[in-house]
């Protein structure tokens, strides 16, 4: 039995309901986190707080952090799950008439479950490559995800694991996660702005690059130079640092498999997860 939170109140996942008035349902107009725990530590949680407080005060909505984290807590306690993923996901809440604008008052909707987790693989898989479809405030970790939603699926329709994005022929991040290129001993990411999500995971291994004595450069990356990657691979939570060997288009990228750099540096992310506060 899966479990849940709504609104504090915890309950078996296929209890939970919501009205089909709640403005996340009607237009998408909530945020939300993704967060893993491993052994019945949640990994990075002062960040996803951090980026949750970032989104809620993007969209103008009013919630406890604080409270939200403890409700998440207490639901991961109840479940016995070591290894979770959780969700978190708060809405501008139901409303009686259907209109854009925000009603004067609100009660949002605050939604946390819990999942098994399991562990990351480090096999490389095949990206797409393709123009960036979606909105221009990318920074705001949003629920309305359906251009990524498109992006992931035909990924998967053709194969591949993740679908790499572009704007102008300059790279963005991917369909769920942020894009790395390890290149000559340095780092090389697209830097921070309203086109890409800022990813807990992106900011870890930008943390530990320095222990490993690895350049980072935070720079624009054409999609011209990712087949150039010693290693290319992209980031997230769920899916940690998951290598990409082959684009469509672009062909194989450096020469094929993982470079004893990624390695080391996926190893030591292990690690540092779990020291993380
Ligand atoms: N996605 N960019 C996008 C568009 C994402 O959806 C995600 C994560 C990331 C990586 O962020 P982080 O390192 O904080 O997980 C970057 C989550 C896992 C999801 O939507 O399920």
């Amino acid at each position: 039995m899966s479990l849940c939170a709504l609104n504090g109140e915890i309950m078996p996942l296929e209890e939970a309901r919501i009205s089909p008035m709640d403005r996340g349902f009607l237009f998408g107009d909530g945020v939300y986190e993704v967060l893993a725990c491993v052994g019945g530590r949640i990994r990075a949680a002062s960040l996803h707080r951090a980026r949750l407080q970032q989104s809620l005060a993007a969209i103008a909505l009013d919630v406890s952090v604080d409270a939200v984290f403890n409700d998440l807590q207490r639901v991961l306690e109840a479940s016995g799950i070591q290894d979770a993923k959780l969700y978190v996901q708060v809405t501008r809440g139901p409303v009686s008439v259907r209109e854009h604008s925000f009603p004067s008052v609100v009660e949002p909707t605050v939604f946390l479950s819990v999942s098994p987790f399991t562990v990351r693989q480090l096999e490389p898989v095949s990206a797409l490559v393709r123009e960036d479809i979606r909105w221009r405030r990318n920074a705001i970790k949003s629920t309305s995800l359906l251009a990524n939603v498109l992006l992931q699926q035909e990924a998967k329709a053709l194969g591949a694991g993740e679908a790499i994005l572009h704007r102008d022929q300059w790279v963005t991040e991917a369909s769920t996660s942020n894009v790395f290129m390890l290149k000559d001993r340095a780092l090389v990411t697209p830097p921070l702005s309203n086109d890409i999500l800022p990813g807990i995971t992106r900011h870890l291994v930008l943390e530990l690059a320095h222990d490993l004595g690895l350049g980072v450069n935070e720079t624009p990356v054409s999609v011209d130079e990712l087949a150039s990657a010693e290693t290319l691979f992209v980031s997230s939570s769920t899916r940690g640092l998951m290598p990409i060997d082959r684009l469509e288009p672009g062909g194989q990228v450096g020469q094929g498999g993982v470079h004893s750099e990624f390695e080391a540096l996926a190893s030591r992310y292990d690690e540092l997860l779990h020291e993380h506060p």
